[in-house]
């Protein structure tokens, strides 16, 4: 019995350090995150990432396409990723886009900024929802 409670302790933890619940900011729009995501200066995302934007030419893949993301991961999920991927992959390429520290080179103007504002960050967990 005790091993049992054990366990449903250690796959709720797991289950949280998974996900972020709840938003950083107002409801995102997911018009607003596709815009971020196809964005060559914002987002980058593409440099690694494909996915169905039948606008874009070149797409990476140095990383699973987004096609389908939204069925395979709860908005809790896919916001933890953007926030902060290395909380899920300690070593991952991809850039954490809602941290400020821990960073090494950061020219002066940009220091104490994340690389997306937490509206920016719901607006893309949105549109990345509607990928089914
Ligand atoms: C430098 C490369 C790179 C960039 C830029 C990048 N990613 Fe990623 N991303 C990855 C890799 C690699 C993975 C696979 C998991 C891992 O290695 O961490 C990943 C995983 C993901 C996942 C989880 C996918 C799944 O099927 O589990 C999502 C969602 C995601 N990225 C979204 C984004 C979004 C949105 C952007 C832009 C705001 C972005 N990524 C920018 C490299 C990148």
């Amino acid at each position: 019995m005790r091993f049992v409670l054990l366990l449903a302790y250690a796959l709720a933890a797991s289950a949280a350090d998974d996900a972020i619940d709840q938003p950083l900011a107002a409801k995102g729009d997911a018009a607003r995150g596709r815009a971020i995501v196809v964005n060559r200066q914002t987002g980058l995302c593409l440099l690694c990432h494909s996915g169905p934007f039948p606008e874009e030419r070149l797409m990476g893949n140095l990383a699973p396409s987004l096609q389908g993301v939204g069925a395979r991961l709860s908005e809790g999920q896919l916001r933890l990723r953007i926030v902060d991927s290395s909380k899920v992959n300690p070593q991952t390429i991809m850039p954490a886009y809602y941290r400020t520290s821990g960073f090494t080179h950061v020219a002066p103007a940009f220091q104490g900024q994340p690389v997306l504002d937490a509206q920016q960050v719901e607006d893309v967990v949105a549109f990345l929802a509607t990928l089914r």
